[in-house]
């Protein structure tokens, strides 16, 4: 699903549940207010980016996130902050499961390589990893528009992490940003799901993790879900039979009308698992 950046902001949550979950920054980029030139003769522009407001308990509300305009230059620091930065114009941005988990202030201790992101108020703490004001980060796809890395140069097309809820984001980590050879019949918002991070998750698992062969039954749980349906298209590539589970009627049709799956179930119908997998698989 791709959505305009106004509507996507105040529903970022309610979109938890799509299909796919892109917000595309494009029209807002178009209406972006001044630029402006730095003292060293650098572009200034305004950076339109998106905060935690406070923490996040239960499902999240409008009013964890507020939006705020900063300036930023558009050249990667000279500084050695700035060596192997590369600075990004964002095209789309990704709202993913794990972003949820990063809202909350006390995360599983079973997830140590998660973090909850620093709230927009400069008044942080309470065991909250990073202490600067920072807009929500993700994956997303954007140009690059200046980089001091020797992989990426002006122009060139990126997907990856740690990219901001933002227009801009000088990424100063680089490790998790990939280059994208793009070719027009392939949009670019699928970076942020079948070539991006769900489609990784859903491949590798699947094929290396899960090891399938042509003729094995597969379930797939969360089916229809962004790793779910990968997950069914691919076991139905390499010929297994598939069957899924979802949370709604009109997943479970979903399922077995548009993403190829044998059969699917609603689990909330479900009151035995094994006996309905021995149904569905007998
Ligand atoms: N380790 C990794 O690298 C990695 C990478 C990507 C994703 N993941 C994990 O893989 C899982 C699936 O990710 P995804 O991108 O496919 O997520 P998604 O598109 O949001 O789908 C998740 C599905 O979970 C089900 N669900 C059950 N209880 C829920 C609840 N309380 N709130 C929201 N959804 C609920 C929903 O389907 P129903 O309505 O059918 O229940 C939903 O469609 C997530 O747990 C995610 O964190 C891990």
């Amino acid at each position: 699903m791709v959505c305009h950046l106004q509507t996507c902001i105040s529903s970022a949550i309610s979109i938890r549940h799509s299909v796919q979950k892109q917000i595309n920054l494009r029209t807002l980029a178009k209406s972006m207010a001044s630029t402006d030139h730095g003292g060293g003769g650098e572009e200034v522009i305004n950076n339109k980016q998106v905060f935690l407001n406070d923490y996040v308990s239960g499902f999240p509300k409008e009013s964890n996130l507020y939006r705020t305009t900063s300036n930023i230059i558009l050249k990667v620091p000279e500084e050695e902050s700035g060596k192997d930065a590369v600075l990004v114009k964002n095209l789309y941005l990704s709202c993913d499961p794990f972003i949820r988990g990063r809202m909350q202030r006390d995360l599983p201790p079973d997830r140590p390589e998660l973090s909850s992101y620093s709230l927009g108020s400069p008044i942080v703490g309470y065991g909250v990893v990073g202490d600067i004001e920072q807009p929500i980060v993700g994956y997303g796809v954007g140009r690059v528009v200046d980089s001091r890395h020797s992989d990426f140069k002006t122009g060139d097309l990126v997907w990856g992490n740690t990219i901001g809820w933002e227009e801009y984001s000088l990424i100063t980590s680089p490790e998790y940003l990939f280059k994208i050879n793009h070719t027009d019949d392939i949009p670019l918002s699928y970076y942020t799901g079948v070539l991006g991070m769900p489609g990784m998750t859903a491949y590798f698992c699947f094929f290396d993790i899960g090891s399938p062969k042509e003729g094995d039954r597969v379930y797939v749980s969360a089916a229809s879900g962004a790793i779910g349906q990968l997950v069914g298209q691919f076991a139905k590539l390499i010929g297994c039979y598939v069957v899924g589970s979802a949370g709604s009627k009109e997943k479970v049709e979903l399922l077995k009308t548009k993403f190829g799956y044998d059969d699917a179930f609603k689990y909330k119908e479900e009151h035995d698992l094994d006996a309905a997998l021995k149904r569905y698989f007998p």
